[in-house]
């Protein structure tokens, strides 16, 4: 079902909102019997909310300003990291995240930092009460004048807020929760978010208001609601995390104005949301040192480096097939590192079960982390150890060669910081100071160098 058949379309699945041209018993995208129903076509030309018609006047690119632009600190560390500076005047950034991971509390916190500068803010609660509200604020220390708070889910009355209030933030907890009583569908439906999102996408463009929307996700990781959400707005931030564990991850899926690739860590502390400022000393805290099956390597979120630990079991399999297991990085790549050990270092995994994971809970999704995995799946089979003083780097090709890693130096020096003096890393990796290279062509050779040093008794 192309997207771009939306003008014609006339029926919707309300599950998923997906559009096709004929009425269906079962939605083909996402499965759902009896969810298709015809849809109302929306007028093609639409005024906007404020009833201003809008006139656009095409000019030369040189003459656009690029005023509203400018990012503002949300002065949350981690997240303006993320965001690449800050919140854009007339952007809509939706947060989505699982229940509890700590949504209402990373909106408060930006919100009431920003209040306490002096910023306005308006905060719709649209799930909790005020006084639950005022009761996380008092936990977060967040009592500035100029935070405003309102219990509300109806749409037009957020609108109404917006033009009394005058905010210069705007943020709606959760979209899910407010409902347009002039569209149709239930509140929460697809149509009601989509709607939703629509008119306040609108609202933060013609009011210059940078706009934070609270999403909840499914349990498959989806945005509930229509995908079309994710299209409709202009950065969209994933907080994920262990309900078990106080870290927080959050990253940008979508953004439009700066890269994605930063990872914002934070921790949920009795007092909220805390920047982790040593993510890699706080990853390697737990580990056993010189232990069979562990070796630590660096991988690159964004542009931070961060030290990590693999670790790997390998036992004799008691099923017809044996069982690879990854976690935190790509099962797939699990299964050709083990062909590779197995055809190019005759390293024997055909009757046992292999599983690799990543510490810490970041999930590793470089090819530079291989050769950290395989040393693991090897040590872990001919129980040997990496000495506690090296890192591995390198991404392993299928005729098992070492291949360069980007950025070497800068996992290097970050490596060295937590202590680490000797790195085994791919042929063409340049010096770098108070580091001492082990430089490999291939498996065998960096199997070779580790069988050394264990031997050796070194680490
Ligand atoms: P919350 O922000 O309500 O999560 P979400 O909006 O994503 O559902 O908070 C999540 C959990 O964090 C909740 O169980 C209580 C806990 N928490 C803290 O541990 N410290 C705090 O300072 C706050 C405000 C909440
Ligand atoms: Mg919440």
């Amino acid at each position: 079902m192309t997207r771009t058949s939306v003008r014609s379309a006339l029926f919707e699945c309300s599950t998923c909102g997906s559009q096709s041209p004929k009425w269906l018993g079962r939605c083909t995208e996402c499965g759902t019997w009896g969810s298709v129903a015809e849809s109302v076509p929306e007028p093609a030309a639409r005024s906007s909310a404020s009833g201003r018609s809008s006139v656009a006047v095409p000019m030369p690119i040189s003459e656009v300003t690029t005023a509203g632009a400018a990012q503002r600190p949300t002065e949350v560390a981690e997240l303006d990291r993320v965001l690449g500076g800050g919140l854009v005047a007339g952007s809509v950034t939706l947060v989505g995240g699982e229940p509890g991971m700590g949504k209402s509390t990373l909106i408060m916190q930006a919100l009431g930092r920003m209040a306490a500068r002096g910023t306005r803010c308006l905060l719709v609660c649209a799930e909790e009460s005020t006084a639950q509200v005022r009761t996380r604020a008092d936990r977060l220390a967040v009592l500035a004048p100029e935070l405003f708070v309102v219990s509300e889910t109806s749409l037009p009355a957020v609108m109404a807020h917006v033009a009394t209030l005058e905010p210069v933030i705007l943020a709606v907890d959760s979209i899910q929760a407010v409902h347009d009583p002039d569209a149709p569908g239930a509140a929460g439906s697809v149509t009601q978010v989509r709607e939703g999102a629509q008119a306040l996408v609108r609202l933060a463009k013609e009011n210059d208001l940078a706009t934070l929307l609270v999403g909840h996700v499914t349990k498959d990781g989806g945005l509930a609601g229509p995908r079309a959400l994710e299209h409709v707005v202009d950065t969209v931030l994933s907080f994920e995390g262990d309900r078990h564990h106080a870290l927080r991850m959050l990253r940008a899926l979508k953004h439009r104005f700066g890269a994605t690739d930063e990872l914002g860590l934070m921790e949920m502390t009795a007092s909220g949301l805390e920047a982790v400022n040593d993510p890699s000393a706080l990853f390697l805290a737990d580990r056993r040192v010189g232990a069979t099956g562990s070796v630590v390597t660096v991988v690159m979120e964004g542009t931070r480096p961060l030290c990590v630990e693999v670790q790997s079991l390998v036992a004799p399999t008691g099923a017809p097939m044996p069982r690879r297991v990854a976690q935190a990085f790509e099962g797939n790549r699990l299964s050709m590192l083990v062909a590779v050990l197995q055809k190019r270092a005759r390293i024997g995994l055909g009757d046992q079960d292999v599983y690799a994971s990543v510490a810490g809970g970041v999930r590793v999704a470089e090819p530079a982390a291989d050769l950290a995995v395989a040393l693991a799946i090897a040590g872990a089979r001919d129980e040997f150890a990496v000495a506690g003083d090296t890192v591995v780097l390198g991404e392993i090709g299928l005729g098992g060669e070492i291949r360069q890693v980007p950025q070497a130096p800068r996992r290097l020096a970050e490596a060295l910081r937590l202590g680490f003096c000797n790195a085994i890393v791919p042929a063409s990796t340049p010096d770098v100071r108070g580091v001492s290279l082990r430089r490999v062509g291939d498996l065998r050779e960096a199997l070779q160098a580790v069988t050394a040093r264990a031997a050796s008794g070194a680490g």
